[in-house]
């Protein structure tokens, strides 16, 4: 896909990306670390400059959410539709979150994955993102995460 038919842009404040993003998040992660409208809401209110969604022929096919914790941005979730996958989109939106944190005065981001995402944790390696700890039973299942960062 080329990046010229890929639009990336700030999320919605008014709420009209919403429905778009549930759907994604239903089809990308299980029941218990699907973002409920809540999260979605929350994130927005912390660093709206961080929530990002990537559009295709005016359809929302994915987003990034990050926020600003001390020194550094953590990335909260990243997913894009099953039928936009490895086309490019999550890597456009990591670069537009990377521009941006540099705007920030801010020189590293990081994250939490699920120990068994192998797909996920390929991704980040592919970007440059590091495993520097895991966190036991970070999830409410008593699965670990991995923790990643890249220094931008
Ligand atoms: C992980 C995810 C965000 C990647 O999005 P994407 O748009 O498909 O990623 P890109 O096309 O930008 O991939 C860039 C590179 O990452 C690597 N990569 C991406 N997905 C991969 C996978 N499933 N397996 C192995 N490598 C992968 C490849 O090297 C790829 O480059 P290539 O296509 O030239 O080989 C997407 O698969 C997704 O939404 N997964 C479900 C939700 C999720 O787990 N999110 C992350 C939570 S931590």
């Amino acid at each position: 896909m080329n990046a010229d038919e890929i639009t990336i842009r700030p999320i919605s404040a008014d709420g009209s990306d919403l429905a778009q993003l549930l759907e994604i998040e239903k089809l990308s992660f299980n029941q218990t670390d699907a973002w409920a409208p809540e999260d979605f809401n929350h994130w927005l209110s912390v660093n709206p400059d961080f929530c990002i969604a990537a559009e295709v022929d005016g359809r929302v096919v994915g987003s990034i959410f990050g926020r600003i914790q001390r020194y550094r941005l953590n990335i909260g979730s990243c997913a894009i539709h099953p039928d936009y996958r490895q086309r490019g989109i999550a890597s456009a939106l990591l670069q537009e979150l990377g521009k941006r944190a540099k705007a920030f005065s801010i020189h590293q981001m990081d994250l939490e994955v699920r120990a068994s995402n192998t797909g996920s944790q390929a991704f980040w390696q592919a970007m440059g993102f590091e495993q520097f700890k895991v966190s036991p039973a970070f999830y409410p299942d008593g699965e670990d995460a991995l923790l990643m960062h890249i220094k931008i």
